[in-house]
């Protein structure tokens, strides 16, 4: 939070945004995937409200004076604690956005077992992650894009897991799949201010693929094929993902 609340005060940050003319928010930005989006998002000089844990990382690779940067602290495990949410409210609520971008990044693989054997907090911890926060997320944006007559641009980062089962990700593949029909239910309600895209971004390097490759083949039957896919070399590099979404962004920005 000390980093939120440095640049919360920190007159400048805010304010310089009222003529910018759109801002994303990007769930999970701290390793993986959503820090290298974060990392291309402000080499472009994009505002963005970035929320996760262990946001002192990001003071620590972006420096605490980042222009374009709001760090806002949130375990989204939890979902008793929303302070985040009036933070993120706070940040949109009185500037001038005409568009949204709503990054739905966070992820969480765990539990990895079989479905007799996961345990009900890590149940509960893996449906709040993976579907409640892009839930919480998606309704605070699009009541502040409706307040704003901006539009919400939604990339949910999804995953083949959405359509497919794979023994050993129940709870993960359900919140995936969830999710999609979240976001999906989202477009429908208001299809003059909301737009959708999913995208999976296949098979990553990142620290979700390690956790996948040190499970126990009893718990995840078909880990051999993931160590498979590290050794022979054909996971992709998040970064080159993270470039084409960005670009995808910059290319539908209103001028
Ligand atoms: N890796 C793949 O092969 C793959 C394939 C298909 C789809 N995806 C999807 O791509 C997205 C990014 O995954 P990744 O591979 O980059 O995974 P990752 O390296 O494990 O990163 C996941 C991100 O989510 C954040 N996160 C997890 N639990 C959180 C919590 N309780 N509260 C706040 N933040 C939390 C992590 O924060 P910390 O830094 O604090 O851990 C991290 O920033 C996910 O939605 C994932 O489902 C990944």
């Amino acid at each position: 939070m000390q980093f939120a609340q440095k640049l919360f005060s920190k007159k400048g940050v805010i304010s310089r945004w009222v003529r910018m003319k759109s801002v994303v928010v990007i769930s999970g930005a701290t390793s993986g995937l959503g820090n290298e989006l974060l990392r291309t998002l402000l080499s472009n000089h994009i505002p963005t409200i970035a929320i996760g844990r262990r946001i002192d990382r990001l003071a620590q690779q972006f420096g605490a004076d980042i222009q374009n940067l709001v760090a806002l602290e949130a375990d989204l495990a939890k979902s008793t604690d929303l302070q985040w949410l009036r933070n993120l409210e706070m940040c949109l609520e009185t500037k001038e956005f005409r568009q949204i971008v709503l990054l739905s990044n966070a992820g969480d693989i765990n539990p990895i077992g079989l479905v007799g054997e996961n345990a009900a907090d890590e149940m509960e911890k893996s449906l709040n992650v993976n579907l409640l926060a892009p839930m919480l997320l998606a309704s605070t944006c699009v009541r502040l894009a409706k307040a704003l007559c901006a539009e919400l641009l939604v990339l949910n980062i999804s995953s083949g897991a959405a359509h497919k089962p794979i023994p050993g990700w129940s709870a993960y593949c359900s919140a995936k799949a969830g999710a999609r029909m979240f976001f999906d239910t989202l477009a429908s309600e208001y299809p003059e201010t909301v737009v959708v895209r999913h995208i999976d971004p296949g098979v990553l390097d990142t620290a979700m693929q390690r956790q996948i490759r040190e499970s126990p083949p009893a718990r995840f039957p078909a880990v051999q094929d993931f160590i498979a896919l590290k050794s022979d070399g054909r996971l992709k590099p998040p970064s080159l993902v993270a470039a084409e979404i960005v670009a995808s962004i910059l290319s539908g920005m209103p001028k």
